[in-house]
């Protein structure tokens, strides 16, 4: 199956069966908005729990075999705006826009690529949104390969030319697919924009500011700013968790809460909205430490997403050259997924970044306070060794540096559906979700067969015992196999039916997701049952 369909049938499933919805549906929908159902919500919120307990209830073992500190936090949305000119988000955190001055679209500079190809002794320079040169190169291949000319270029190139640009294929040595940023002045110029009909339409690039404002106050109300990472409220709380908790560096400070960005262009789905949730934890450690717990920080987190039941060779690591490094990064790296929309090509998941000491140093100068750190373990360490006492002073009193990974809950989300989408021919539903049970979102569906013969009570009163523990859904409505067939789709590990032979024997079905195969076990072993297949696999695995 083409990964295009692939995706349309995963957003198609979404919407079917209440995992996401788009926000103001019944206004039109807003763009980059999204509303997560009743069984989105609870995907989310199990990845949300597992990330938490990894990172804060239970984390890691650090390098030299003792546990690592790690506190939460949950800071405000909107903080004072002082903090995003300190953090640099004012004068730094824009995207390159070009805007179309026929269609009157705007459009992410680094996100157009341009097929260059040369035809009726010209150059042709044609430009499609695409956020990678795989998904530019398949855009163009399928637009080339329409037999009548595009609405869009009717007016605008020669019938012949068209016909001539359509014999050619990406093979030919004459085409090549280039970032429309790589091209000169002149060639930019010359450049026929996604939804233009004709050349020289496209400014040139101008940077946005992604940053939402909104207004506080009634009276002289002054523009603040929805945060667009989570981040700065926890480096805004450095010395109070250093004040107020018994944490020395080197700890950690994590964090989970929504993020909101202008994203000029909202698309794929989840993967890029303006309003989404981030996962992120800055890491305080002395700075000769830093490449030490960078390192750490990127085994730790490539084995967490592995954790989440995603195959190895869908993951990778991606090393940020010197150009595209945020502004406060010294280095970074990201976990990259192949999503459907992306592949064979890889996009991101999360960036562990090596911060230095950017942002307590920025904080420390726009606030006036200090926020070095007194290393007191170190002084002594440095006094043993002999260092002479001038250094000793200098070296035990620092600002920290800065390890964060930080990714997306709402793109984890995106992940799992990808992963757990699972086509399946021979079932009624042509699908299951294989999602690993510690995040499908019901555990256990509990169906009496018919409802008469007391198969109702049985299964209630199963329920009633079993749902104080895991989510279930008792379903006692229609044919059997249009349950399990709506579990299947939901991603429900486990299904047991309550019928005839209950009552005789105290026994019932327990059906597996993932092979449909039925197993008979006594009614009071349903909740072992669970026990043995959903909490031994729910506990923290020992790679973590
Ligand atoms: N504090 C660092 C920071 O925010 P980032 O790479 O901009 O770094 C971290 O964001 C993660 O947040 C990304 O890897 C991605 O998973 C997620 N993310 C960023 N922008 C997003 C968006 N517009 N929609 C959904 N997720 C997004």
């Amino acid at each position: 199956m083409a990964d295009a369909t692939v995706m349309e049938q995963i957003v198609s499933l979404c919407k079917r069966r209440g995992f996401v919805y788009p926000a103001s549906e019944i206004y039109g929908g807003i763009n980059g908005f999204w509303d997560y159902g009743p069984l989105g919500v609870q995907l989310k919120n199990n990845i949300r729990d597992w990330w938490w307990r990894s990172m804060v209830e239970c984390p890691p073992i650090g390098p030299d075999g003792h546990p690592i500190d790690m506190v939460g936090i949950d800071t405000a949305i909107i903080q004072h705006p002082k903090t995003w000119v300190a953090s640099g988000h004012v004068g730094g955190f824009s995207d390159p826009m070009v805007d179309c001055r026929e269609s009157k679209q705007r459009y992410r500079a680094d996100h157009l690529w341009v097929r260059k190809m040369q035809s009726d002794g010209k150059t042709w320079f044609f430009a499609t949104a695409a956020s990678g040169q795989a998904e530019a190169e398949a855009a163009f291949t399928e637009f080339f390969a329409q037999k009548k000319i595009p609405h869009r270029l009717r007016d605008g190139v020669h019938i012949r030319v068209w016909q001539a640009l359509q014999l050619l294929t990406s093979d030919s040595p004459d085409v090549q697919h280039v970032p429309f940023m790589s091209l000169s002045v002149e060639d930019r110029d010359k450049t026929i924009g996604p939804d233009a009909t004709k050349p020289g339409t496209l400014t040139e690039p101008r940077q946005f500011n992604l940053m939402l404002a909104t207004k506080i106050g009634a009276v002289d109300p002054i523009e603040a700013h929805l945060r667009p990472e989570t981040a700065q409220g926890i480096f805004l709380n450095f010395k109070n968790v250093l004040d107020t908790t018994r944490v020395k560096v080197p700890f950690g400070v994590a964090q989970i809460g929504k993020s909101f960005r202008n994203e000029v262009t909202p698309r794929n789905f989840i993967f890029r909205s303006r309003e989404f949730e981030q996962m992120e934890m800055e890491w305080f450690c002395p700075p000769d430490d830093s490449a030490k717990w960078y390192e750490f920080w990127k085994a730790q987190r490539m084995a967490w997403w592995r954790s989440l039941g995603i195959a190895a060779e869908k993951l990778r690591f991606r090393d940020h050259t010197p150009d595209e490094l945020s502004f406060y990064s010294k280095m970074t790296v990201d976990i990259e997924y192949q999503y459907p929309f992306t592949a064979p090509d890889f996009g991101e998941l999360e960036g562990i970044a090596h911060r230095g000491e950017y942002d307590l140093t920025q904080h420390a100068k726009h606030s006036g306070l200090r926020l070095d750190y007194f290393d007191q373990e170190l002084q002594l360490k440095l006094k043993e060794q002999g260092v002479p006492d001038e250094q000793v002073k200098a070296r035990s009193r620092y600002v920290p540096n800065v390890i964060e990974p930080a990714s997306g809950l709402t793109r984890a989300v995106l992940v799992l559906l990808c992963e757990a989408y699972t086509p399946d021919p021979s079932r009624p539903s042509q699908l299951y979700m294989k999602f690993k049970p510690r995040f499908a979102p019901v555990k256990l569906g509990i169906f009496p067969l018919v409802n008469k013969d007391g198969m109702p009570e049985t299964a209630e009163k199963l329920y009633l015992d079993l749902r104080k523990d895991y989510v279930c859904e008792y379903d006692p409505k229609q044919a059997i196999g249009k349950r399990y067939a709506r579990m299947d789709e939901i991603g429900t590990p486990y299904c047991v039916t309550i019928d005839g032979q209950t009552a005789q024997d105290q026994t019932v079905t327990m059906r597996h997701r993932d092979d449909c195969k039925q197993e008979r076990i006594a009614l009071d072993k349903v909740r072992s049952f669970l026990v043995d297949h959903l909490d031994a696999e729910s506990r923290l695995s020992a790679g973590v």
